[in-house]
């Protein structure tokens, strides 16, 4: 089964190899697929430090070039690079996209993401490989190789949406980003990014799917027992595009002095749904305090209850009782 693995492994470093050569090298390539980067102002520092690539628009190139080097159609299949056809023959997954390889945090390629250039809808922006022996979707944090020794270093790791968010955090010097891939966080994620560091700050899009989002990825990462910020975008906005909107140095401030600890996050967004009802604000409180329920540490929550209390103008005890109560609910 080691071997195995291991066949996993080496065949998605020569499809990287390939589609990274396809960029650079290739005519197609190189008119589509790094004008596309560089138009998105991705710089040829980062598009080659994150080993980016292009797949040519053509049903089997990857694979006919993986099989004259000696690779198997086995493994082709188990990574995902190759699909077959009802004829039984198969073909490249990847076809006219630029692509992202996907490293796991000792820096091996597990697995892809190709994100299309046209803008018909009806096409999905990225194909992901699929789960494989070494390519656990839900235990993959995009950018982890790239990130983990500033994650220790800064004690803090930036979490955004997508691979295009990470490249433009990182190219403006913040290194300490990685990607969820989606707006579905997991606890795994949560227990990867906590062996470098117990400080997370969430980062995700600006628009109701990002909102909601990071309302239940701070519910986890409390209850993993990790401390939790969020700094929100303009509607609209992702980290990727604020960024190409004000630039680096104004990027870095507006982080800085918005990041919002969860309470404050929470409170705000609540507070301006419920406007001056009185029943719609008690809610909110309840819902705070429910969130400082998750916090394992006693001396950590009360210090949140504190900070609630002084903003929402209700006294300590109050919140205290309140939150036994849930605690209690919990067991
Ligand atoms: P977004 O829809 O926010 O895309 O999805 P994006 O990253 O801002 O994409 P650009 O800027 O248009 O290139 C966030 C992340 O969710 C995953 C990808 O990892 C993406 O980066 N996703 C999104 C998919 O896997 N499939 C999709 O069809 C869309
Ligand atoms: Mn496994
Ligand atoms: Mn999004
Ligand atoms: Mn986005
Ligand atoms: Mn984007």
């Amino acid at each position: 089964a080691q071997n195995a693995r291991e066949s996993l492994y080496i065949v998605s470093q020569f499809a990287a190899n390939f589609f990274e050569d396809h960029l650079w090298n290739n005519d197609e390539g190189r008119a589509i697929g790094l004008s596309y980067f560089k138009e998105r102002g991705f710089r040829e520092d980062i598009i080659k430090k994150f080993n980016l690539g292009y797949s040519p628009d053509v049903w089997d190139a990857l694979t006919l070039d993986a099989l004259k080097n000696k690779h198997t159609e086995e493994y082709l299949e188990k990574t995902g690079l190759a699909i077959r056809n009802d004829k039984g023959k198969l073909y490249d997954r990847f076809r006219g996209r630029v692509m992202f390889p996907i490293h796991n945090f000792t820096g091996r390629v597990i697995g892809f993401g190709g994100r299309t250039l046209k803008t018909d809808k009806n096409v999905p922006k990225y194909v992901n490989s699929p789960e494989s022996d070494i390519y656990h979707k839900s235990n993959v944090l995009y950018g982890l190789f790239h990130a983990k020794k500033a994650i220790r270093d800064q004690d803090n790791c930036y979490l955004v949406e997508g691979y295009a968010d990470v490249l433009s955090v990182h190219q403006a010097n913040i290194e300490n980003v990685v990607a969820s891939s989606g707006t579905s966080l997991t606890i795994e994620q949560i227990r990867l990014i906590g062996r470098f560091t117990q400080n997370i700050t969430i980062l995700y899009d600006g628009d109701a799917a990002g909102i909601k989002a990071s309302l239940r990825g701070l519910d986890m990462i409390l209850e993993e027992g990790l401390n939790v910020k969020v700094v929100s975008f303009p509607d609209g906005d992702d980290p990727d595009s604020y960024m190409h909107k004000v630039g680096a140095g104004e990027f870095k401030a507006y982080v800085e002095t918005k990041r919002q600890d969860f309470i404050l996050y929470k409170a705000n967004i609540l507070l301006a749904e419920a406007g001056t009802d009185p029943i719609k604000r008690a809610g909110i409180i309840r819902d705070i305090v429910e969130s400082i329920a998750k916090i394992p540490d006693n001396i950590k929550a009360s210090v949140f209850v504190r900070e609630c209390s002084g903003l929402l103008g209700i006294e300590e005890r109050i919140l205290l009782s309140e939150l036994n109560t849930m605690r209690v609910a919990k067991l």
